[in-house]
């Protein structure tokens, strides 16, 4: 197999076992993205860069972002840890807000779904999503996916698993 590196970013270490689990897997290189550099990319065939989603936002993929035009050539898989389902019109906007459509086109992309436990949450991650909670009991009509979150911040969720990376681990080893 060509020469990969699986790279995240994990702030509560969803990300971070996905990232061992993917590394294993595949027997290939992994590293913590926040001091790599795009010098360290550059020796890589096939880039495989996770992290979790922050109110839509990837976590740390600004330098995938910025060295993209150094990256010509290399396989560039990308994956996002979240907590949502992940459906795929909600995940074409997640796509569209943290890439250009000509990335897009270079870029193969998964979700794989991490989890939440709202008491291990920063002071600042627990202000953001007491917003969100408020907002939420404000809403009428909560759908099914505002529910399931308003009942995760009482009753924490864990959706790794390594049975979610099949689609991810299957297209890399086929590169
Ligand atoms: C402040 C905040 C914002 C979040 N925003 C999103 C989001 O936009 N979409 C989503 O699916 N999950 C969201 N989540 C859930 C995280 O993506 C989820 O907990 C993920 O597993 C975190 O992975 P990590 O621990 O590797 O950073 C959010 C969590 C927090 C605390």
């Amino acid at each position: 197999m060509r020469k990969t590196i699986v790279v995240y970013r994990s702030e509560y270490g969803y990300t971070k076992r996905y990232a061992e689990m993917i590394a294993e897997e595949l027997h290939c290189e992994i590293q913590e993205g926040s001091n790599i550099t795009i010098d360290d990319l550059k020796k890589y065939d096939t880039i495989i860069w996770g992290g979790g989603l922050y109110a839509g936002g990837l976590n740390g993929i600004e330098l995938l972002r910025d060295s993209f035009e150094s990256l010509q050539g290399k396989n560039i898989v990308v994956w996002a840890t979240g907590f949502s389902p992940g459906r795929s019109s909600e995940m074409q906007k997640v796509w569209r807000h943290n890439f250009t459509d000509s990335m897009l086109a270079q870029i193969h992309t998964f979700y794989l779904r991490g989890g939440f436990d709202y008491q291990r949450l920063s002071v600042g991650h627990k202000i953001m999503m007491n917003g969100l909670k408020l907002k939420i009991k404000m809403t009428k009509n909560p759908g099914e996916d505002e529910r399931r979150l308003l009942k995760a911040y009482r009753i924490p969720e864990d959706h790794c698993d390594k049975n979610n990376l099949s689609g991810l681990v299957e297209y890399v080893r086929s590169l």
